[in-house]
């Protein structure tokens, strides 16, 4: 059941620069005139700046920075990614949390978001450091009509969102390292993790999270054996608001998506080769049974990494890892 305050900002938030009467408010919110009141001196501690006015009524002139589930749906102008957000100020994994309610009929473009993560999981059963407020850790439901050997495009689409936001919000070069981690200056800055619900011809759901390090001084970073972290601070000497950064990237996500479902990949496919990272250089390629050099070819439509085996062959390989 939503909350008398979440309504009250709902009803704050709908009429944008218009003022609703405390009367107004009082009908719909079914409490007292001394309630509205109340209530708005609540939303002014929390950092609400409310502009009320007698014979006019009151509205919302800022949101507070903090995230919430009111705070990222102010001014987001999406048709249907995020109408449903759930925040959490701590949380295992927002994976499984989305899985949960995607088994409990969550609608497509659910959004689950928190401030930190407990048990972050990051692709290969490795864990995904979440410290509180320095991030984005962010897991979408999605319910698309493709068949599920299509699923994979998902993460590759969410890898150029995320890069397409990097240029051209946060205005550095980013490059994507495949499969799919997103780096800055040859840095790991986010990371993305797919999963998924399916019978063999039908998709019930997908969850596509990902992690993006925001706010972290240099020693405040992951240190991690495999590779070098990177954040958005340490690399443009600058503090970014999470709220308007996972509203760039939901806005981002919903066109690129939706393109998607109406013209095919291979756009998107194209953008990512010219985000990819040692495309068309030699690479360093582990799997489970060897190592060896080979030029990075590029992506196949399905994502998997084209490239040559030891005998110097064309091939295609789903499962690898590129050295750094
Ligand atoms: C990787 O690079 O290994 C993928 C990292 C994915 C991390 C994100 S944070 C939000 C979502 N919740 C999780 O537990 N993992 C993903």
């Amino acid at each position: 059941m939503e909350s008398t305050r979440n309504k009250l900002i709902n009803l704050l938030s709908k009429n944008n620069d218009q003022y609703i009467s405390g009367q107004m408010l009082s009908d719909e919110l079914n409490i007292s005139r001394s309630a509205v009141w109340k209530h708005i001196n609540e939303l002014k501690k929390d950092g609400y700046e409310i502009e009320g006015k007698s014979n006019k009524g009151y509205r919302i002139i800022k949101f507070p920075d903090k995230m919430s589930e009111n705070t990222i749906k102010w001014g987001l102008k999406t048709k249907w990614l995020g109408k449903n957000i759930k925040h959490f100020d701590t949380v295992t994994s927002t994976q499984t949390v989305a899985h949960e309610e995607a088994q409990n009929n969550a609608i497509n473009g659910t959004v689950i978001v928190a401030d930190e993560q407990t048990k972050g999981r990051g692709r290969i059963t490795r864990n995904w450091q979440s410290t509180s407020g320095k991030g984005v850790w962010l897991s979408m439901i999605l319910r698309p009509e493709i068949p599920p050997q299509e699923a994979p495009k998902l993460t590759l689409l969410t890898a150029i969102v995320l890069a397409d936001v990097l240029r051209n919000y946060v205005h550095v070069e980013p490059q994507i390292k495949w499969p799919n981690d997103i780096l800055i200056n040859g840095k790991k800055t986010a990371g993305i993790l797919t999963e998924m619900q399916a019978e063999q011809d039908r998709i019930w759901y997908v969850i596509v999270g990902f992690g993006l390090n925001v706010n972290h001084t240099i020693e405040e970073l992951p240190e991690n054996i495999n590779y070098k972290a990177t954040s958005l601070r340490v690399e443009t000497d600058t503090e970014w608001k999470l709220n308007d950064l996972i509203q760039e990237i939901l806005v981002t996500f919903e066109k690129t998506y939706d393109y998607y479902l109406e013209h095919g990949f291979a756009d998107i496919k194209e953008k990512w080769e010219s985000y990819g990272f040692k495309m068309g250089k030699e690479i360093s390629i582990k799997t489970m049974k060897s190592h060896w050099k080979a030029p990075f070819l590029g992506i196949t439509n399905d994502g998997a990494l084209i490239t040559k085996d030891m005998d110097g062959n064309r091939t295609t390989l789903y499962s690898a890892e590129i050295d750094w």
